[in-house]
């Protein structure tokens, strides 16, 4: 229905006080300038999903939508409206983004609003005198704001300024589909025109527990068969803003702790092939991607490694050699991890080839230290069992290993510090992890007969 249906309030008592007394400032500051304002996205869907719910919304992100004139033809409302608040907020950081279309304001760990960012967009494109009074114009031009966005649930918007302040703005069904539980979109292009929003939409639905409407399912099939993904796989230095918005729907999908169920819902869909039209969530990277988990733990429980990261880069990991460095800088991954997936190939022959040849530790020390964490995971992720547990003994065992003796110790021995200690110690450790040197007197008889004083 493309109808205006009016609705009760949400509850908007459930924001926090200090965020009530934002948006407050923010109407009167809207309303003594004629313009009309409106709080729209995620904002007005959490609202109205948590109204089953007690206690405080904790909301981090919000949208406004300013609907106004401002004389000035390079500011916008948006921005004017911006400033305006900043001035009565001073610990905000003001953020202005394009010619003049939006700002934002961002507290950081602020004692009254904590961590919040209020993005505050113009509605009208044209910027042309009209009367504010007109109840038409305001409502087509809201309505169009709202008709550019990706799913219903996301296209509500709560009137903050009067007349008729609270009023919930529902032209396109969305309050039924929160209710139906279903995710939709607004037009049958909308995912040709964005096709991050494929990822967006399995995102919601996997988060808040909801289908993907069957028609909604379709125009996303029909996306992909017609190839959207030549635009965000394939290419191309013509699509960056497209590939960025990839990587940070990615990156949302991956650290959320919902990711595994995303993902199969993305390979259903077919959705993959934007990343590259030959990736497939096979047993095979489903197995890799368990193990990785498993690993992670262990290996990392502090936390050191990016982990959203790392299940991205065994995603790539498990495309051919040949295509994983061009995803990779596709999307435009940070440096390492397109080391990381460029070398794989022939740090993984390189080091499979030695582990199943060497027979001590001290040999499988020296290859693998000089390698990355990341890249033997990695590895370890596709080789058989054997390499693993190698792999995995180096990572546990063999690297906390230290030679018996210190630079300390040999001083004391009284050889004199020179370059030869690196090789001495060393030779110590190799000795150490063999088992050759098990105490402080093995050590100083495998110096006495190697490095005759
Ligand atoms: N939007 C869109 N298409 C996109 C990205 C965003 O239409 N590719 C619109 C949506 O209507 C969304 C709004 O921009 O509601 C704000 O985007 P964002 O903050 O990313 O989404 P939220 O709905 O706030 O989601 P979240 O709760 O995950 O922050």
């Amino acid at each position: 229905s493309t109808e205006l249906n009016r609705h009760s309030p949400p509850q908007t008592s459930r924001l926090t006080p200090q965020l009530w007394q934002l948006l407050t400032t923010a109407s009167q500051a809207a309303e003594k300038r004629g313009w009309h304002l409106y709080l729209v996205g995620g904002a007005v869907r959490d609202l109205l999903l948590a109204e089953a719910t007690a206690g405080t919304l904790m909301i981090t992100d919000i949208d406004l939508v300013v609907d106004g004139f401002h004389k000035s033809a390079d500011v916008g409302a948006g921005v004017e409206l911006a400033k305006a608040l900043q001035e009565m907020y001073p610990a905000a950081r003001l953020e202005i983004h394009g010619a003049f279309q939006t700002a934002a304001l961002l507290w950081h760990k602020d004692p009254d609003l904590d961590s919040l960012w209020v993005d505050i967009a113009t509605a009208r494109t044209e910027f042309y005198p009209y009367p504010a009074a007109n109840p038409e114009v305001e409502a087509s031009s809201i309505r169009q704001d709202l008709y550019r966005r990706d799913f219903t649930i996301n296209a509500l918007a709560l009137r903050l300024t009067p007349p008729r302040a609270g009023e919930l703005l529902d032209f396109f069904g969305g309050l039924l589909d929160l209710k139906a539980k279903q995710i939709r979109v607004l037009h049958a292009n909308s995912f040709i025109e964005d096709p991050t929003r494929i990822y967006r939409g399995v995102r919601f639905a996997v988060r808040l527990g909801f289908a993907i409407e069957p028609r909604t399912e379709e125009y996303i099939r029909y996306a992909i068969n017609s190839g959207v993904y030549d635009r965000t796989a394939q290419t191309n230095t013509k699509t960056p803003a497209l590939q960025t918005r990839l990587k940070t729907e990615l990156k949302h999908i991956l650290e959320a702790p919902y990711w595994r169920s995303a993902l199969q819902l993305l390979d259903d869909l077919g959705a993959l092939q934007c990343i590259h039209p030959t990736l497939k969530l096979d047993s095979e990277l489903t197995r890799q991607l368990r193990l990785l988990e498993r690993c992670l733990r262990r290996f990392d429980p502090q936390q050191n490694l990016i982990h959203w990261q790392m299940r991205l880069e065994a995603i790539i990991a498990h495309l051919a050699p040949t295509h994983r460095g061009k995803v990779a800088k596709n999307l435009q991954l940070q440096e390492d991890s397109i080391k990381h997936l460029q070398n794989l190939a022939t740090a993984k022959t390189e080091i499979i080839g030695s582990l199943l040849k060497y027979q001590h530790h001290s040999q499988v020390v020296k290859l693998l230290r000089n390698y990355d964490l990341e890249i033997l995971i990695l590895i370890a992720l596709q080789s058989q069992q054997k390499i693993r547990r190698q792999i995995w003994n180096y990572l546990t065992v063999l690297t906390n290993i230290q030679p018996i003796l210190n630079g300390n110790d040999l001083k004391k021995l009284g050889y004199k510090p020179s370059p030869q200690y690196k090789q001495m110690l060393d030779d110590l450790l190799a000795g150490t992890l063999d088992g050759d040197i098990t105490n402080q007197r093995e050590a100083e008889e495998f110096l006495a007969k190697q490095y005759p004083k």
